[in-house]
């Protein structure tokens, strides 16, 4: 099964990705995962990204493009896909309508979460993860049970994604507004729009989604 987790920033889209990779064998397609290992590298094409992302802007169609189709040609065709972070453009809605054709998938779902926007500032503003194992928490809605130490795998290395200043993640939401939920309407057309509720506890979103999953 294909699916697309679509919201604006905050919405819940990486933590439920996570959880139907535990729960399902699905593979997880971020682009926003994909775009911060590019940053990593000293490269141009890695400072003109972090520059991008930085300034909460969209990096270009071609780029995320690029790197789904590379993801998916290296998966097996028996793992489903959930795409998260992407599409995100009109354009990239039509590349991955191309992406899937050549790889001889199809879309199954796009989940909206569907989110109180005032929420999302504090959600962003308040996470930080796990240096080592990537789990993630909030510094009001998440603490590790121990103060300092990761419940999942015990490091005390911690860290703070670069765009999750207050005035970063208001840009993101304007591009959001403008450029990713114009997509809406045409998955809408096709009859696979699923919105659940995203301002639900995490646990009952998940529930929400399987709901969905188990309906295809
Ligand atoms: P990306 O990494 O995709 O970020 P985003 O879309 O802004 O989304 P986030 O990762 O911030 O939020 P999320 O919905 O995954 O929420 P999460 O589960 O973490 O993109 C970053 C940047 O990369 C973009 O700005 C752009 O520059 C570039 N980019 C990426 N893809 C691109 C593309 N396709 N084209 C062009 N540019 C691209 O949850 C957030 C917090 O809330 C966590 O603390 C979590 O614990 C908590 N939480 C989650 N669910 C709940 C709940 N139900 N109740 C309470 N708390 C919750």
């Amino acid at each position: 099964m294909n699916i697309i987790l679509l919201g604006p920033p905050g919405a819940g889209k990486g933590t439920q990705a996570n959880l139907l990779v535990e729960h399902h064998g699905m593979l997880q397609l971020s682009t926003g995962d994909m775009l911060r290992e590019t940053r990593k590298a000293d490269t141009e094409l890695g400072r003109r990204v972090a520059a991008v992302m930085d300034a909460g802007e969209l990096v270009s169609d071609e780029i995320v493009s690029a790197m789904i189709d590379a993801k998916l040609s290296d998966m097996g065709d028996e793992v489903g896909a959930i795409f998260d972070g992407y599409p995100r453009t009109e354009a990239q809605a039509h590349s991955l309508d191309d992406i899937l054709a050549k790889h001889g998938r199809k879309l199954h779902h796009v989940i909206e979460l569907a989110v109180d926007e005032d929420a999302l500032v504090d959600r962003i503003t308040g996470r930080f993860t796990c240096a080592k194992c990537g789990e993630g928490y909030h510094e009001r809605h998440k603490q590790p049970a121990q103060q300092g130490v990761c419940d999942k795998c015990g490091s005390t290395e911690f860290k703070r994604r670069a765009d999750d200043t207050e005035e970063t993640v208001r840009t993101r939401m304007n591009e959001y507004r403008a450029k990713t939920a114009p997509i809406l309407p045409i998955y809408d057309a096709r009859g696979i729009v699923q919105r659940v509720d995203g301002m639900a506890a995490i646990d009952d979103v998940t529930t929400a989604i399987e709901k969905v999953l188990a309906s295809a």
